[in-house]
């Protein structure tokens, strides 16, 4: 009997939980290991150790799977480094959120974005004694969009974890995959230290494009998003003119949006009503939402517990408010 361990958090963890179970294989002990920040309540990522408590399946420490030689142990966005030389197992794996070898270490979903990268990918790897260095087994690659938000990737990163992990997990399982070692270049390592997310303020005393990425790579709901004049905003758009004014002078203000100088072009930063919105359901203000719902892009949209609109009002028994947001197409589900 082999002992599997998934140790990791948020939706790629439960899908790949998922996945194994429903595989039925009677040669397979699964047991997990959760994060530390993980406290069993569903956000807008759902929480790894309430899925896996769910399912009654064995919780472990780190110290017990040490010591299991016939084990396969599955990194999957877990916080923490593994020292494979502490283990008794060499079949120790990960998950990485980025195309290896660029982009090793933390933030992966904003890099990319902050330096206008147009593609990425996930890749699966055996562990070694480096971060994010061991020798390849997968990898998908696939586009960014231009108008991608780090949020935006990182949700194409859950989608793809899982499945790079779905197309290789039975030959991992029996032995019958191949590895090659990383390609040897200049690429950096980032840690925690590589970017400071308070610092989120839109620097405009630069190009209108950096600007623009800086947007996109600060943009992730859940987190925070960038800000600007003491607005959060959720998108920038770079405008055909030139700028002639200090960067950073307010060209235009209106109730969508900023038009802005920066280095070069100038541009337009969209005001952020979500928080309102989302405020406003729950307090049932109909006044406001009736003012407030044609600036909203999406008005499914949910917040960083994982509610939209229509459910903060419905659960907080807003009816008037629950029949408005109907009207105009939006869902409970
Ligand atoms: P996280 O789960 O900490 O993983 P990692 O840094 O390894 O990617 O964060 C997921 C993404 O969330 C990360 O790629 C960038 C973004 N992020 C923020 O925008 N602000 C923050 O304060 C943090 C911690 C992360």
């Amino acid at each position: 009997m082999s002992v599997v361990c998934l140790a990791g958090k948020n939706n790629i963890a439960v899908d790949c939980l998922a996945y194994l179970i429903s595989l039925k294989r009677p040669d397979l002990e699964l047991c997990f290991l959760s994060c530390k920040e993980d406290d069993g309540v569903d956000t807008w990522q759902r929480s790894f150790r309430k899925f896996s408590l769910e399912r009654k399946v064995p919780q472990v420490s780190i110290e017990e799977i040490r010591k299991i030689g016939d084990l396969k142990l599955f990194s999957l966005q877990y916080s923490e480094i593994f020292d494979p030389e502490s283990f008794s197992s060499r079949e120790l794996f990960n998950i990485h959120f980025s195309a290896l070898p660029k982009y090793r270490g933390v933030y992966t979903s904003t890099w990319p974005i902050l330096n206008g990268d147009t593609t990425s990918g996930v890749t699966l790897h055996r562990i070694d004694r480096g971060i994010d260095s061991g020798p390849i087994i997968d990898q998908l690659l696939f586009e960014i969009d231009s108008n991608d938000t780090a949020r935006d990737l990182y949700d194409r990163y859950l989608i793809n974890g899982y499945a790079i992990f779905k197309k290789n997990v039975n030959r991992i399982l029996d032995k019958n995959y191949s590895v090659a070692p990383q390609e040897k270049g200049i690429y950096r390592y980032n840690s925690i230290k590589s970017i400071d997310f308070s610092r989120n303020n839109i620097d405009t005393s630069n190009p209108a494009s950096v600007v623009r990425n800086m947007v996109r790579a600060f943009a992730f709901r859940g987190y925070q998003m960038p800000k600007f004049g003491g607005w959060s905003i959720y998108k920038a758009d770079i405008l055909a003119v030139q700028s002639d004014r200090l960067p950073g002078t307010i060209i235009h203000e209106d109730k969508f949006c900023f038009i802005v100088s920066t280095e070069d072009k100038n541009v337009r930063l969209f005001k952020d009503y979500y928080e309102e919105f989302w405020l406003n359901c729950h307090s049932g203000n109909l006044t406001r939402l009736v003012e407030i719902v044609s600036l909203l892009p999406d008005i499914n949209l949910r917040n960083s517990s994982g509610s939209n609109g229509i459910m903060l009002a419905s659960q907080a028994g807003r009816l008037e408010c629950v029949d408005f947001l109907y009207s105009l197409g939006a869902r409970l589900g």
